[in-house]
């Protein structure tokens, strides 16, 4: 509800009274004022202009139920509710390109994407009820309002979706079950001082720009005590935060000349951020997280590679998430026709034990099981590894380059392939011009010692038959 004075309400549906604010006074409710619970707004917004603000608002008030037949129809259209979460898609009525990126995000797929689809009826088998709504407090975490776990309404099916993000104002990390504070309904918290709408509040919100607003999420220790998603607290421990680098920095930077709302709405000068959240299932991304320094060298009968394998842009452990993902390290051994004589590789990843000892291989088993960490030698944010590989070569082996890939691989049992590979990063390195050329100095005089004896014996048989004859 609205108030106009401290006892006057005029309409008790938040999107209409914000029409009449809009149209009728303008700067009226400023974004950083508070409404509290759709009781009643706390301050007191009628400024100096009260006085005349109070009897223009008693000369329409007859005239309003007429007005809000005509005007009313957009607040119906756009539906913002007063107490409970919008659909989407109504935020997209006004917010159009935001919502078009949304829509292809893995937050709008968090419950229709397939792969978490079937982890999750895995759990449900055979753990039964109790993980419902377990999983679904990120999953689709509108059910930890609604109660909706058997997901009936369009809502609770629409995963992460706007009117959640934008109805959090607090994240409390010391209580990790229940970490969000939400205030759903008429007021979008948001990361603009100076934005206002006909639709609904808009408060500024600096959370919404840092790391811990994404950490409700992207950190989850189990019941046994065990981090099985860390995302967070790895960007936490790197070298990102001192440089003022969040997560959104990286995963939501600003489009350039894409307004935040419909110009039809509002011509706005404020940018939208992207909001598809692009993660490890874009290639782009991907390709751009490591590099590789490859040395290459041949010592009497081995050749000795040395990559260094540099976290260059991932804000946290590569690779992060839950720890079914690996990132595969693997150094080729070519010949001269770029034919393969060896290979070996080094791979990266947080393996986890339940507690029989036994290693896990599925999300859901992760996050009800393990119990305890058994490695994790995944390359923290900027770090450099350097990897030393050894091949023996066996006589007549002539390598000439050697070439490494970076591989991230996820198993994913709805391909049909069983698994996701994309290629992060590859070199190929020759041996140095000189190791080349004494090689194959070597060999050619190898054959020039052959072709001189040749030579010495066709030579002295010439000589003998020579000799005899003549
Ligand atoms: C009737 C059109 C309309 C609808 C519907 C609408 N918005 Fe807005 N929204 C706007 C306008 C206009 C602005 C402000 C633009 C400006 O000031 O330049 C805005 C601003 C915002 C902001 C920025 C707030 C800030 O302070 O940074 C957020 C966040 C937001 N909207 C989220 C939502 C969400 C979530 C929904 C759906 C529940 C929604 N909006 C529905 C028109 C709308
Ligand atoms: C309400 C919980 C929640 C919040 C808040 C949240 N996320 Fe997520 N996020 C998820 C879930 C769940 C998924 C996985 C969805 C799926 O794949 O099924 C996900 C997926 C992602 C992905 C895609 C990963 C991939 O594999 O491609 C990225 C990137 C991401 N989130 C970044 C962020 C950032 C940045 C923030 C903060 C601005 C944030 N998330 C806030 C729950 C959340
Ligand atoms: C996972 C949480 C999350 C979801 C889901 C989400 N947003 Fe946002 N949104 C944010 C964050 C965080 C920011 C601030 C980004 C920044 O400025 O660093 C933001 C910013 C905005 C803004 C301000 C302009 C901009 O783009 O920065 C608007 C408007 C907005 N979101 C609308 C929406 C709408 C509409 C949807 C659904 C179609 C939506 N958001 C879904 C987290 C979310
Ligand atoms: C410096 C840029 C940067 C920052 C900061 C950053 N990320 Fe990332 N993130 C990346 C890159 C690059 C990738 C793709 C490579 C990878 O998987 O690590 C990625 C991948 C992800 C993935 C997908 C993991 C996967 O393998 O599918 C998630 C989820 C994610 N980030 C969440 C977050 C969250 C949450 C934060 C903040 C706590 C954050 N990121 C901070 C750059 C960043
Ligand atoms: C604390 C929040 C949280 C809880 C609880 C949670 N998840 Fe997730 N889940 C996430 C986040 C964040 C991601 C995205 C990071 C990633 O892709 O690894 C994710 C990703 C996943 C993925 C990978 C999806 C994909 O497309 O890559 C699966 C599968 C999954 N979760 C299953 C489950 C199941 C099953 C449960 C319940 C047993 C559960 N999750 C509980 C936060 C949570």
């Amino acid at each position: 509800m609205i108030c106009v004075d401290t006892n006057i309400f005029l309409i008790d549906k938040i999107g209409r009274a914000h029409i009449l604010k809009k149209y009728f006074f303008k700067k009226g409710i400023s974004g950083e004022k508070k409404i509290e619970q759709g009781v009643k707004l706390t301050s007191s917004w009628l400024n100096s202009k009260e006085v005349w603000m109070k009897r223009f608002v008693f000369f329409i008030f007859p005239v309003i139920p007429l007005i809000l037949l005509s005007s009313s129809s957009l607040a119906r259209e756009k539906g913002i509710s007063e107490t409970v979460f919008s659909p989407s898609q109504e935020c997209g009525n006004c917010h159009k390109n935001i919502y078009q990126a949304w829509s292809n995000s893995m937050h709008a797929q968090a419950i229709s994407d397939p792969v978490f689809k079937l982890d999750y009826l895995h759990a449900l088998n055979e753990y039964g009820e109790k993980v419902r709504e377990y999983c679904l407090t990120c999953h689709s975490p509108t059910t930890r309002y609604t109660g909706d776990t058997y997901l009936k309404n369009r809502i609770s099916r629409e995963g992460i979706n706007c009117d959640f993000c934008h109805s959090i104002y607090a994240v409390d990390l010391e209580n990790p079950k229940d970490p969000f504070k939400v205030n759903p309904g008429s007021t979008q918290y948001g990361p603009y001082q100076n934005a206002s709408s006909p639709a609904h509040l808009s408060t500024y919100s600096e959370l919404h720009t840092r790391s811990e607003f994404c950490a409700g999420c992207h950190q989850l220790k189990n019941n046994f005590g065990v981090l099985v998603l860390g995302t967070y607290s790895e960007w936490k421990e790197g070298p990102y935060p001192e440089q003022k680098v969040h997560c959104q920095n990286c995963h939501m930077p600003k489009v350039p000349g894409m307004p935040i709302v419909d110009p039809k709405v509002k011509k706005s000068e404020l940018n939208m951020t992207a909001h598809e959240f692009l993660g490890g299932h874009s290639e782009i991304n991907l390709q751009h997280a490591a590099t590789l320094r490859t040395k290459f060298e041949v010592k009497k009968s081995k050749a000795l590679v040395t990559v260094f394998v540099t976290n260059a842009e991932s804000g946290h452990k590569l690779p992060t998430g839950t720890p079914v993902r690996k990132v595969i390290l693997s150094v080729k051994l070519l010949d001269d026709k770029g034919k393969k004589i060896a290979e070996k590789e080094k791979v990266y990843q947080k393996v986890l034990l339940d507690q029989k000892g036994d290693v896990l291989t599925e999300s859901y088993k992760m996050i009800l099981e393990a119990s305890s960490i058994l490695s994790d030698n995944r390359i923290a944010p900027k770090e450099t590894r350097q990897e030393n590989f050894e091949f023996d070569l066996p006589p007549g082996i002539k390598p000439f380059s050697v070439e490494s890939t970076l591989r991230y691989q996820y198993p994913t049992p709805v391909l049909t392939a069983g698994l996701m590979e994309v290629e992060m990063a590859k070199q190929v390195v020759s041996l140095p011009l000189g190791k080349i050329f004494l090689i194959g100095f070597f060999s050619w005089l190898r054959v020039f010692i052959i072709l001189l004896f040749l030579f010495l014996i066709l030579w002295m048989g010439y000589r003998m038959l020579k000799r005899r004859f003549l």
